[in-house]
């Protein structure tokens, strides 16, 4: 039976329904919500990169730093906080919390101060100091976990937090919450769909709740069953790649379906930054290492096709990494 706490209150509910009045004016007259921008990204083709490839294979990047928060992680993080507000879960009273060693935390922060909520993130305390900064401009609190234990580590420290209070949160566990695949399933897979004009053969995305992969590969395999879909991952559990999860040895995200996988890559953490200074040095594309593995592994397929249209998530750009990069 729903308590009285979890009931969302009238004055709650107007300013949903007024945030929706706002909304809805604003794609009649012009954008006004930053809500709006979230999605619809370019699918940018791939130029000197591909010169060597046959004239019938074609190679894109989806380009998700033109989100507001500057990443694919919007998508999910706008679905899980609206899909809440609707059931009446996520009431003002409620502090949004979720373990997060970035995009997420910086698309629930954002979206938390537009709407008006309190979030708290946890992560590990040896994430990039431009991470921090970014989500404490945003107001968000952070919790820091034991950075030897990695993103399980703060996977962990927030259920342990949660269930010690649970009424006093709304728990996004972006790990397990279906919205977040079915955020890629409503946008990221009919965009690339339409951005194609239904001609994509391959999707190639790195792994890190999954989402992204599971969500976008599901739109497009309904559309047509025989694209190939390829999961990117680190090559072993020690190799770092923002963002993405070394499966074997991972706690396994419950929204992960290896069924839906056809070919699972690993990539080492060289790798990926070699391809995301290329993509920057040879396309004008500053992306972030998840997006250079992917790249990395779309053109690998890419070089075995005849003809083809691989598709690949870029998840976000490379300003986040600045510290990481080598001197010049
Ligand atoms: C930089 C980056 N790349 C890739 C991913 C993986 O996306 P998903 O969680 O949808 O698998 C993430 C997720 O946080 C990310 O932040």
């Amino acid at each position: 039976m729903k308590t009285l706490v979890d009931a969302p209150t009238i004055d709650h509910r107007v300013h949903i329904v007024r945030e929706r009045v706002v909304r809805h004016e604003a794609l009649i007259h012009g954008p006004v919500s930053l809500l709006d921008r979230v999605g619809n990204t370019p699918l940018l083709r791939l130029h000197r990169l591909s010169a060597d490839l046959p004239a019938g294979v074609e190679v894109y990047g989806k380009a998700e730093w033109f989100n507001p928060g500057g990443s694919v992680k919007d998508r999910p993080a706008l679905r899980i906080i609206e899909v809440a507000e609707q059931r009446g879960q996520l009431t003002p009273d409620k502090i949004i919390i979720d373990s997060t060693s970035g995009n997420t935390g910086i698309a629930y922060a954002w979206i938390g101060a537009l709407k008006g909520y309190r979030v708290t993130l946890v992560m590990p305390e040896n994430v990039s100091e431009e991470r921090k900064k970014i989500l404490r401009a945003f107001g968000a609190e952070l919790i820091f976990s034991d950075p030897l234990e990695g993103s399980d580590g703060a996977l962990r420290l927030v259920r342990q937090i949660v269930a010690e209070n649970p009424d006093r949160y709304f728990y996004a566990d972006q790990y397990n919450n279906p919205e977040n695949w079915r955020a890629h399933f409503h946008t990221t897979g009919p965009e690339i769909w339409a951005q194609t004009q239904g001609r994509i053969t391959h999707l190639v995305a790195g792994v890190g709740t999954s989402g992204t992969l599971m969500g976008t590969a599901r739109f497009l395999r309904q559309m047509n069953p025989d694209i190939a879909v390829i999961a990117v991952e680190p090559e072993d559990e020690l190799a770092i790649i923002e963002g993405l999860k070394h499966m074997e040895t991972a706690i396994v995200p419950g929204i992960y379906d290896p069924e839906i996988i056809d070919r699972t890559v690993h990539v080492s953490p060289e790798q990926a930054y070699r391809m995301a200074q290329r993509l920057a040095r040879e396309e004008g594309w500053f992306v972030g290492f998840s997006a250079g593995a992917a790249m990395h592994v779309a053109l690998e397929v890419a070089r075995s096709l005849e003809e083809g249209v691989v598709v690949a998530m870029l998840p976000d750009s490379g300003t986040k990494y600045l510290s990481l990069l080598p001197p010049a």
